[in-house]
């Protein structure tokens, strides 16, 4: 157990409120934020996790400068998980459709601009350690690698930029800024890297989108959102394992730097026929006629090191699955 406390930004985040239960679960005194904390639908169920008394919420937006000053004084860490990929523009304008400057002011500057002003509050209440999640969407170099690390393999903004994957770009750009800002203040940085996360959620609102959305679809009898199976593949991770990975880089003072938060990637076609043997009577995606193309390949050195046990895909689906299943219709997806 532990006396330290932590502030975890975006503690009704899927990504946030997982790490706030570990958190808690530890015997860690929390500081969760978001922008309206007297949200009905995401306070309740973060007061009501064990060891909640030891929580306290606070509203705030990383988009004010300064807004975190009063929120990080006497915190050991700051985990930053609240750089949500941002799609459109305020006025609604797709990334995909922007040029450069617009994808620039309106898309990625969000983030960085975002994370900057949380870290310039940190460094001023003389908090040393950060843990950041960002996105594998930061780990891809054209031309793809065979298998790829986090100190070797980077995604290129200016390539992001140029198909305008300004949302990618937005993690590309994020990531280069806070590891030089927090080399040139002396803090330790550690960066968490995930794709799909899958697991129970504390916040009933997280298993209504993404491919959770489409598991309790399939859970309850409808189709999943593929109409065919990809030809891709797609890494995944227990939410409980990636918040146990957050903690370790936290807890662990020689961690640093970046890190995969992923267990493995399959292809589409091995986790449908995981799925299907969990849900047999569940409607499936028209199976794939061409031969399977190669998942994704990790080096989960620098992972492993964090030594967190993590379970593997058939146990992230099927805990997933019992979980809908237990949860039934409330729920149920519209
Ligand atoms: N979910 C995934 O499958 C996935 C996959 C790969 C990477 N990631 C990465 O994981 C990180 C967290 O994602 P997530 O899925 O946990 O996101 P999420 O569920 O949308 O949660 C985002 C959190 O940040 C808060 N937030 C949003 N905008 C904010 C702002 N301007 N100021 C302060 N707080 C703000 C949100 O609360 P309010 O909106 O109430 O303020 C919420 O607490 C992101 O960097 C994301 O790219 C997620």
């Amino acid at each position: 157990m532990t006396e330290a406390t932590i502030c975890v930004v975006g503690a009704s985040g899927l990504v946030g409120s997982n790490i706030t239960k570990a958190a808690l679960a530890r015997g860690y005194t929390v500081r969760g934020t978001f922008r309206d904390v007297t949200d009905p639908t995401k306070a309740p169920y973060l007061l009501a996790l064990p060891e909640g008394e030891h929580l306290e919420l606070f509203s705030a937006d990383m988009a004010n400068p300064g807004a975190f000053d009063p929120l990080l004084e006497n915190i050991d860490c700051v985990f930053i998980a609240s750089l949500i990929p941002t799609y459109f523009g305020p006025a609604g304008k797709p990334a995909r459709e922007m040029e450069d400057e617009q994808g620039y002011q309106e898309i990625v500057r969000p983030t960085l601009d975002g994370c900057l002003n949380i870290l310039e509050s940190a460094h001023g209440a003389g908090v040393k350690d950060v843990v950041i999640c960002s996105s594998t969407s930061s780990t891809n170099p054209i031309p793809s690698v065979p298998n790829k690390n986090e100190v070797d393999h980077w995604s290129n903004e200016q390539e992001q930029y140029s198909v305008k994957k300004y949302t990618s770009a937005a993690k590309t750009v994020m990531e280069k800024a806070a590891i030089q800002f927090t080399a040139d203040r002396d803090m330790r940085l550690s960066i968490l890297l995930p794709t799909l996360m899958l697991g129970p959620a504390i916040i009933p609102e997280h298993a209504n989108r993404g491919f959770m959305k489409s598991l309790a679809n399939m859970v309850a009898g409808e189709p999943p959102s593929h109409q065919k199976i990809p030809n891709d593949s797609n890494s995944m991770i227990h939410v409980d394992d990636l918040a146990n990975l957050f903690l370790a880089a936290y807890e662990n003072p020689k961690a640093k730097g970046r890190y995969f938060g992923v267990y493995d990637s399959w292809p589409w076609q091995r986790i449908y026929a995981a799925i299907a043997e969990l849900l047999p009577d569940a409607p499936m995606p028209e199976p794939l006629r061409e031969p399977m193309i190669d998942a994704t390949s990790f080096d989960f050195t620098r992972r492993d090191s964090l030594g967190v046990p993590l379970r593997d895909i058939p146990t992230i689906l099927k805990d997933t699955i019992s979980w809908l299943q237990a949860t039934g219709q409330r729920l149920r997806i519209n």
